[in-house]
């Protein structure tokens, strides 16, 4: 068997709040192997987003070990944790988290400039991500010129820029109609047919049936690990 990109063992990680100290997740085990569509569901507040930040390097656990790409990164010192996640993974978010001032390749290369890449060879990079999401035509607008869903095509771009073999992707149509969604979903399906691997937050069942994997999260435990029942066509809304 492939080495999983993602293993975590017995990983927790508990908040400090005025009332003490607040277990967000509780021991959680998984393993991801490459090239894997796994769609994370569970109430809002079960901890899926504790967890998309643990996998993404965003925050680091109170307990237990992170095995990202076989690298333990519960013991990393933060510049080599950077350097690994840049490497490694892209992030997407619900609010698509662009900077407003810069153009779209600006905003698609940025993680090309922590990368270390001179402007040269940072712009065909971006430009040639933008036309994968089909926005070639927009590399100068800036992100208010376009439209949410389009702006999360962007975003995407940006998590591509670095060819990463994973992308994270926190309740990504959270903010989208339901058509537009569901073009959202299509490039994540394209993507994962390109062999990267993908881990999605959703709690619409619609966007989970994309992944082929479904887990589930209630009360910062994964109380369901299947595999998604049928993969017939999503029927367009
Ligand atoms: N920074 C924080 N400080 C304190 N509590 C937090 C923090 N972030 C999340 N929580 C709490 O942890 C629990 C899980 O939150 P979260 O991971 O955001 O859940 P989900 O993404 O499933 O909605 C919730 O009860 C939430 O209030
Ligand atoms: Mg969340």
């Amino acid at each position: 068997m492939t080495e999983p990109v993602i293993r975590v063992v017995d990983l927790g990680k508990s908040y400090e709040t005025a009332a003490g100290l607040f277990p967000a997740l509780k021991g959680v085990n998984l393993e991801i192997r490459p090239g894997e569509f796994i769609a994370i569901m569970g109430p809002s507040g079960s901890g899926k987003s504790t967890f998309m930040n643990l996998l993404g390097c965003l925050d680091t656990p109170s307990m237990g070990d992170y095995f990202l790409a076989g690298e333990n990164v519960a013991h990393m010192d933060k510049d080599a944790l950077a350097i690994l996640r840049n490497r490694t993974l892209g992030f997407v978010f619900q609010g698509f988290n662009l900077l407003p001032r810069m153009t779209l390749q600006d905003n698609v290369a940025l993680p090309l400039v922590y990368a270390g890449l001179d402007k040269k060879e940072r712009r065909p990079k971006a430009r040639e991500m933008l036309a994968k999401v089909g926005l070639g035509q927009y590399a100068e607008s800036l992100p208010s010129r376009i439209s949410g869903g389009q702006q999360q095509r962007v975003a995407i771009a940006r998590a591509l820029v670095n060819e990463p073999r994973l992308i994270l992707a926190d309740e990504p149509t959270g903010n989208l109609d339901s058509h537009t969604s569901e073009e959202i979903m299509r490039l994540f399906d394209e993507l994962n047919g390109e062999g990267i691997t993908i881990v999605l937050v959703t709690h619409e069942p619609d966007i989970a049936a994309h992944a082929g994997r479904q887990v589930k999260f209630l009360d910062g435990q994964i109380v369901s690990d299947q595999a998604t029942p049928t993969r017939e066509a999503v029927p367009a809304c």
